[in-house]
């Protein structure tokens, strides 16, 4: 065997063995925790939270097939984590008053700016690149609840 042909055999296997590494996925039906619960979200602002954050953004997130194609999952999957580590709409309620507002700013700065959803995700996920309407829509309802601009 020549020295390519060995190192495409370890990266082969390599591939191989990743596949059988487990990747923790987590889903949990919505409770009275979540911002839709817990707060009065009007329903198309909620729609659009629900189709283009919640897989990133809650504990409802849909795993695509292919979350199960390594390491591509294992690179789906931390920023699943990551977004849910700064921003989980299913612990809504846990949050104070405080961190609740701020974070409402946040969503409206993150949206405007682009940031939001991640590029890769809008790619895979058709209509989930927000239009300058669900910008306006979301930051207007952001706004009228923090307070002022
Ligand atoms: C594919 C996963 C993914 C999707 C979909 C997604 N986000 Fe995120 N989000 C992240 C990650 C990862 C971070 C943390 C790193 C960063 O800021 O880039 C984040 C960070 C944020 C933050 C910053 C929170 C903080 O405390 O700094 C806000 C706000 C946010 N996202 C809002 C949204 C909104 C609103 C949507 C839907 C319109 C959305 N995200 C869709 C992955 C996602």
């Amino acid at each position: 065997m020549s020295r390519n042909q060995k190192i495409l055999l370890a990266v082969v296997a390599l591939l191989l063995i990743i596949q059988f590494i487990p990747m923790q996925k987590i889903y949990e039906e919505v409770n009275d925790k979540d911002i839709m619960s817990s707060m009065n979200v009007p329903s198309e602002v909620g729609e659009i939270l629900k189709k283009a954050c919640y897989d990133c953004h809650s504990n409802q997130t849909v795993y695509p097939w292919y979350t199960n194609i390594q390491p591509l999952g294992f690179w789906i999957n931390g920023h699943i984590k990551e977004g849910k580590k700064h921003l989980n709409f299913s612990n809504w309620s846990s949050y104070d008053a405080e961190k609740q507002a701020h974070k409402l700013e946040e969503v409206c700065e993150e949206i405007e700016e682009g940031h939001m959803p991640l590029k890769s995700y809008t790619w895979l996920h058709e209509g989930t690149r927000l239009t300058s309407e669900q910008v306006e829509l979301i930051c207007n309802w952001t706004k009228a609840v923090v307070g002022g601009e």
